[in-house]
């Protein structure tokens, strides 16, 4: 479970339980959603600069590249799906795509956070592995800060979605 992986502790949360529903999707599109796309991107090119500054000292920071890529682009698409069918279908029952599809359509979504979940994490451990402790252009306190920052957002997006959106509805 995420709250396991991470605590969250915020008191923002509790605020969200009652808010209407329109406001809390807008808050999780314009908020975390936006925030993840910032700061996936920012991951993604660290990573790049680390692989052409020290990779060939350290090869197992391809391997993170490419992980890193990876996880962008499943989180991208999860994040594209809740905005395409489970949102719309929220606030307006169907216009999401068929009904019935929709609560095998939150199962997935949950899966996916734990799995993206786990990925980062193991992700996170890894690149501190293998950057070097100082010189090529700060990269360690760059990404590390980078990861911290994500880590912090994605902490957020993924417990109000699941321990208050997806609860408010199923
Ligand atoms: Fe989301
Ligand atoms: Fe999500």
């Amino acid at each position: 479970m995420i709250d396991n992986l991470w605590t969250h502790g915020s008191h923002a949360v509790e605020a969200w339980e009652s808010a209407p529903l329109p406001e809390l999707i807008i808050h999780v599109v314009e908020h975390y959603h936006m925030q993840a796309r910032v700061l996936m991107a920012r991951l993604e090119n660290l990573a790049a600069e680390a692989v052409l500054l020290v990779g060939e000292e350290q090869p197992g920071l391809l391997a993170i590249r490419d992980q890193i890529e990876r996880f962008s682009k499943d989180f991208r698409a999860h994040m594209t799906m809740e905005e395409r069918s489970l949102f719309p279908h929220l606030l307006v029952p169907g216009s999401g795509g068929p009904l019935e599809l929709m609560p095998p359509l939150v199962k997935l979504l949950e899966d996916e956070h734990r799995a993206e979940t786990g990925l980062f994490l193991r992700l996170r451990t890894m690149s501190e592995a293998h950057l070097p402790m100082d010189g090529a252009r700060n990269l360690r306190a760059r990404l590390g800060h980078a990861f911290r920052a994500m880590e912090k957002s994605l902490q957020g997006h993924l417990y109000l979605e699941t321990q208050v959106l997806f609860r408010r509805v199923f």
